[in-house]
């Protein structure tokens, strides 16, 4: 007898939602393995945000089946930080008291334990994002739901945020899904990758894409065209030798 497909950490089958009389996600299927780091690319308003927030239960579906684990954590675009508390006091902010010595490993992971007494206020945007991803992970997340968490990132700030959470990623090993409309963050970062069109996932494979990645390796450039395809996006051809950065526009 065979043993049994190991239990994924999210399972998702014909998953719908309706706003108004638009179905945003509408027959989605999804299944992500323990400790599998996922990309889902879309273009703007095409549903990836509803997905991570029913995945985050801060939503609920009008139908089909959800499975995920019950310790799972989001991270948003914006750090949402709480302006009156200290750094580590933010980082600590969801666990039982006399916890403080993991914020401090938490933060000493982001690179930020020297920044535990400071105020929200006096960080920069990657600093006070890395706290936000200090949060998340303090609490052990199974399942790691990360919303566009470095666009509001500039450029160095956010293939340095984004070298982080892959190193991050890799030591604790929960499942991921990281929603982007940056290909060449997705090809970067991901095992796999989806792309979110028309309410389902018209996409769904794995990076094979030799690590570290390399934008300029041809596997990299062949694969985003393709995903640019998926999206939507009309691209030209471009010399091998210069790897365009690539985003689906905001319409
Ligand atoms: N609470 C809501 N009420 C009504 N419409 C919504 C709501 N949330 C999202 N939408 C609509 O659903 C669509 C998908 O939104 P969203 O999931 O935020 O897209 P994305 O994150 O891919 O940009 C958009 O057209 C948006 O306006
Ligand atoms: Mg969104």
């Amino acid at each position: 007898m065979t043993d049994p497909a190991p239990r994924p950490a999210v399972r998702v089958r014909e998953l719908r939602r309706v706003f108004g009389d638009r179905a945003v996600l509408d027959g989605l299927r999804l299944d992500i393995a323990r400790g599998e780091f996922v990309a889902l690319l879309g273009a703007s308003g095409s549903g990836k945000t509803t997905l991570l927030r029913i995945l985050g239960a801060l939503d609920g579906a009008d139908g089909g089946e959800v499975l995920v684990p019950e310790a799972r954590t989001v991270v948003f675009q914006e750090p949402r930080l709480v302006p009156s508390k200290k750094v580590l006091a933010n980082v600590t902010v969801a666990l039982p008291r006399g916890r403080s010595g993991h914020g401090l490993r938490a933060l000493a992971e982001v690179g930020l334990e020297r920044h535990a007494d400071a105020w929200p206020a006096t960080l920069s945007g990657g600093e006070a994002q890395r706290v936000a991803l200090a949060r998340a992970l303090v609490r052990e997340p199974e399942l790691l739901l990360l919303d566009e968490p470095f666009a509001a990132l500039d450029a160095l700030t956010r293939l340095k945020m984004q070298d982080l959470v892959g190193e991050l990623c890799r030591k604790h090993r929960p499942a991921v899904l990281l929603v982007t409309h940056d290909v060449d963050e997705a090809v970067r970062l991901a095992d796999r990758v989806a792309v979110l069109r028309d309410g389902r996932l018209v996409t769904d494979e794995p990076v094979t894409v030799d690590r570290p990645r390399d934008p300029g390796d041809p596997a990299f450039g062949a694969l985003r065209r393709r995903l640019l395809d998926d999206l939507g996006v009309a691209t030209t051809p471009q010399p091998s030798t210069a790897p365009e950065r690539t985003e689906v526009g905001v319409i």
